[in-house]
């Protein structure tokens, strides 16, 4: 097909087949690609497969030499469009050198089908991220999930997976007692009308305060979970009135960042819970302990689930287990999915490896058939490294933090004079991609293992990894085919008679790294690191500039009126945009055409 394929996966393919030829008598060969340094010498990619291969022969005694083995891998090799030639190097490498037809014929089907994703089997995900608690604000850490998360959902969508995205959020837990007595105290008329509560932090707070000093009130905060809990109608409205409150701050976040979420909170399996409660129990699973009944999960983990609390409640144990059972299960009303992905901050790595040791061992999750993921993240730092916090030791609200990348993001612009050349308009629409876009590339810049420091300065700057210097890069490449009146159907006609130009050193370069975008789009698939994407988008830029230092696209004379257009580059420059583009989109940032 025309279509951008991955490399190393025909690569792959074509060694595998070379190698078992060479050697049928070693079964599963070891075949190792890579791609290969950046020097010209070595070719484009690597197989390193003869070394292995040579040791495999060594140990039963045989006498060989890589290189020899190298040669007859290549004698084996069969032909493809896509290999122009291999050399054999140093004590076995083998080095690749892709063909500048089938690049140029790869490339150019962007412009006929846009920038297509690498063919994978359909799959069906549940992505379980943001998961903010009710009451209890939206912090940095719930941020970092829906930036991370966010991005996987689109990856996934762009491959064609049937992606669903939940809002697992804490509403039913045991917080909302106090918040009950609280709002019945405070506002003895709720249920005839609406009370006049938007910072539900602060009413947070007032309710924890009375609950750790009043034993009085304590008591009744206990009772209303209970009542909650027995779906008492009264309390249930009071719980849908505080969760309402919440719901609107957080969609005010959703809707800035552009982040889109079905939710599904914790209150969803309230009767879900019960229910494998009882069938963990019938099966034999759960212990008892002092009271409360647990589950263990494999050798793996040191500590057991808590399923039921010695007071008969449930806890955020039970009700996962309830959640993966739905997820997985394959009846009415269940998701039958093939694959969940949760997207929660690190310290909770140790409940998802029990979550998952104790699924399998309940038998909802199979191993053979399902896959599952838990994509932790490091904590927000600020930048004196310490936990992120206001002067004051609060934790930073999020609508303030946009606010305050807004703030800066205008800074910036105006700085770089940006305020005198745009429309009103355009500069705020400059403004927000820029201050959004920053926020979120900075997350997804670091790989999410790691703390990371959250600072405007750094991620503001102009030079180096950053949303600003790459959104500025994209601009200036699109407006490179505007300067020679090339609107996008303009190109798409022009790409049917005249080819992308991969001749020059530096084009060729380009080219190359443009072929890559299957591979990291796989690569991140695999793995779920989004900054495989971020440093490949950053390598395309930077990678641009260097063929645009030399090699002209379009020369203007001194007054300015051009003289001669390249088109082969022209067209170049747009695949260049366009498989950015696409990078973008996935990391959420919004390019816009001018800024
Ligand atoms: N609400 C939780 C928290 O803020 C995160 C929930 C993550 N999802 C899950 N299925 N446990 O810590």
């Amino acid at each position: 097909s025309s279509k951008m394929e991955s490399i190393t996966d025909i690569l792959h393919q074509l060694f595998h087949t070379a190698i078992c030829a060479a050697f049928p008598d070693i079964t599963d060969p070891p075949v190792v690609i890579a791609v290969a340094a950046s020097n010209p010498k070595f070719g484009d990619y690597q197989c390193n497969s003869a070394m292995p291969i040579a040791n495999i022969y060594k140990q039963s005694g045989k006498k060989v030499t890589p290189r020899n083995l190298a040669q007859k891998i290549l004698d084996n090799l069969p032909s493809h469009p896509m290999v122009e030639k291999c050399e054999i190097a140093g004590p076995g490498f083998i080095n690749i050198f892709l063909n500048r037809d089938y690049a140029v014929k790869k490339l150019q089907a962007i412009f006929q089908n846009g920038v297509q994703p690498p063919t994978v089997e359909r799959k069906k995900i549940i992505i379980d991220f943001s998961s903010p608690n009710i009451a209890k604000e939206m912090h940095v850490g719930h941020l970092r999930s829906t930036i991370i998360g966010e991005t996987i959902a689109r990856l996934l969508e762009f491959l064609n997976f049937e992606v669903h995205r939940i809002n697992h959020i804490g509403d039913w837990g045991t917080q909302f007692g106090m918040l009950i007595a609280h709002l019945q105290d405070r506002f003895p008329d709720h249920l005839e009308k609406m009370p006049p509560i938007s910072d539900l932090q602060s009413f947070y707070k007032e309710a924890k305060e009375r609950f750790d000093e009043d034993e009085e009130f304590k008591k009744r905060a206990y009772d209303s979970v209970v009542k909650l809990q027995s779906f008492e109608p009264k309390h249930i409205k009071a719980w849908k009135l505080i969760c309402d409150v919440s719901r609107k701050e957080f969609q005010k976040i959703y809707d800035r960042l552009d982040i889109t979420l079905k939710e599904r909170g914790e209150s969803f399996y309230q009767t879900r819970t019960e229910k494998i409660v009882k069938e963990l129990e019938e099966a034999g699973f759960l212990e008892n302990d002092d009271g409360r009944k647990i589950m263990w999960g494999d050798e793996s983990t040191t500590v057991p689930f808590t399923i039921v609390k010695s007071d008969g409640g449930f806890t955020y144990d039970s009700s996962d287990m309830a959640a993966i059972k739905h997820s997985f299960a394959n009846r009415l009303q269940e998701e039958k999915a093939d694959w969940v992905i949760y997207v929660v901050d690190s310290g909770q790595a140790t409940h998802f490896q029990i979550l998952f040791a104790c699924a399998k061992k309940a038998g909802i999750l199979d191993p053979k058939k399902h896959r599952v993921d838990f994509v932790g993240f490091g904590v927000v730092l600020g930048e004196d490294k310490k936990k992120f916090k206001t002067r004051s030791g609060d934790s930073i609200r999020l609508v303030d933090l946009l606010d305050k990348g807004l703030e800066k993001a205008l800074d910036k612009l105006k700085e770089k004079g940006r305020d005198k050349v745009l429309t009103p308009d355009e500069l705020k629409r400059a403004q927000e991609s820029v201050a959004y876009g920053c926020i979120k590339y900075a997350d997804l810049s670091h790989n999410r293992n790691h703390e990371y420091i959250f600072s405007f300065d750094k991620m503001l700057e102009d030079k180096g990894n950053t949303a600003v210097y790459l959104l500025y890069a994209f601009t200036r490449i699109r407006s490179i085919a505007r300067t020679a009146n090339f609107t996008p159907e303009k190109i798409k006609e022009l790409s049917k008679k005249e080819n992308i130009s991969l001749e020059h050193e530096k084009e060729w370069k380009l080219g190359k790294v443009l072929l890559r975008f299957p591979d990291e789009i796989l690569k991140t698939l695999n793995d779920l690191y989004p900054h495989h994407i971020c440093e490949y988008v950053y390598e395309i830029a930077t990678t641009f500039t260097e063929f645009y230092d030399s090699c002209y696209c379009v020369e203007k004379d001194s007054s300015g009126d051009i003289v001669k257009v390249n088109y082969g580059r022209i067209l170049l420059a747009e695949a260049t945009a366009m498989i950015m583009e696409k990078c973008f989109h996935i990391l959420g940032l919004k390019p816009v055409e001018k800024m």
